[in-house]
């Protein structure tokens, strides 16, 4: 079921605590309200979606202030350790080393919950709507993701093409919340190709390897087996997770444009499989997401 009346209320209280807390939220809001804003006009805040292991992101920030989604009313608190449960604002420096250039605005969702939590569709595509009220029209998402793809090597980023939702579930059940988008929104082009195309040049430009590939979602918590794995893979999926492809139809639906980047933390290729512990995923997906940090940073202003 969609849930307009609890998203504004989280996101009242968001805009409420960032207004009285000592950062340039009013003023970027304000002059936002006054010369009206495209989604590529630099003063306007770029949504972040942070995943497992990739909290660290939102720790280098100028401006930075952090307020808990345990004070917003109705928000998902995650009951995933690795996932610190906070929305951060704040300003990424502006990567051409110009103290004098404000960097963009960002608010980060540091990080989400998950259906296999327990939580409903819903709960797990709040931050994105909540974002989306706040003023967010560009989003990227972020998330840990096992390799399919035999190519693709642990640590290693890839760009989303696209995704299959095999969770069995869709945030849009239900009545459609006209305000936020139409009753069958398309899905023709989830993630923005020129987006994408910014990351691959950003990427080459930075001497960074950046893979392209489909993501299925799936619902977890367990693990895929062997089976599965290769179904997977002939449904023609690079990377698996348990994530991601709620929220961006999410944000499809509200209108913003998408683009989406896993760290590859372990290989599931199914004639030889190996466990892949949390522990493993989690150091493997911080050691790319400095990676993905440097990329994120150098395409910031670019958004
Ligand atoms: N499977 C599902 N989810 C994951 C994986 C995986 O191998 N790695 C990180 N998240």
């Amino acid at each position: 079921m969609q849930n307009p009346q609890e998203v504004q209320s989280a996101a009242a209280a968001l805009r409420k605590a960032l207004e009285a807390a000592p950062c340039s939220f009013s003023q970027v809001m304000g002059m936002r309200k006054i010369t009206g804003t495209t989604a590529e006009d630099n003063s306007v805040p770029v949504g972040l979606v942070l995943g497992t292991g990739l909290s660290g992101l939102a720790d280098r920030l100028a401006e930075r202030v952090a307020v808990p989604y345990a004070d917003l009313p109705g928000f998902p608190v995650s009951s995933v350790d690795s996932h610190v449960g906070a929305f951060v604002w704040g300003r990424f420096p502006s990567s051409c080393g110009e103290d004098d250039v404000p960097g963009r605005p960002v608010l980060i969702q540091q990080g989400r919950c998950h259906l296999y939590e327990g939580r409903s569709p819903a709960e797990v595509c709040m931050g994105v709507r909540v974002m989306a009220a706040m003023g967010v029209k560009t989003l990227v998402i972020t998330n840990a993701a096992g390799a399919l793809n035999p190519h693709f090597d642990a640590g290693s980023i890839m760009c989303m093409s696209d995704f299959i939702n095999h969770t069995g579930h869709s945030p849009l059940l239900g009545c459609n919340c006209e305000q936020w988008g139409p009753r069958f929104p398309d899905m023709s082009a989830p993630f923005d190709a020129d987006l994408r195309t910014l990351a691959m040049e950003t990427s080459a430009r930075l001497g960074l390897r950046l893979e392209r590939g489909v993501y299925i979602g799936v619902r977890g918590p367990e693990m895929e087996t062997p089976a599965e794995t290769r179904m997977y893979r002939q449904w023609g999926a690079d990377a698996v997770g348990m994530s991601t492809v709620l929220e961006v139809i999410a944000a499809r639906h509200l209108g913003m444009r998408v683009l989406g980047l896993s760290c590859i933390s372990n290989k599931n290729l199914p004639d030889c499989m190996t466990p892949a512990p949390l522990e493993e995923i989690i150091l493997v997906a911080a050691q790319a997401g400095k990676n993905l940090g440097r990329l994120i940073r150098a395409m910031m202003t670019k958004l």
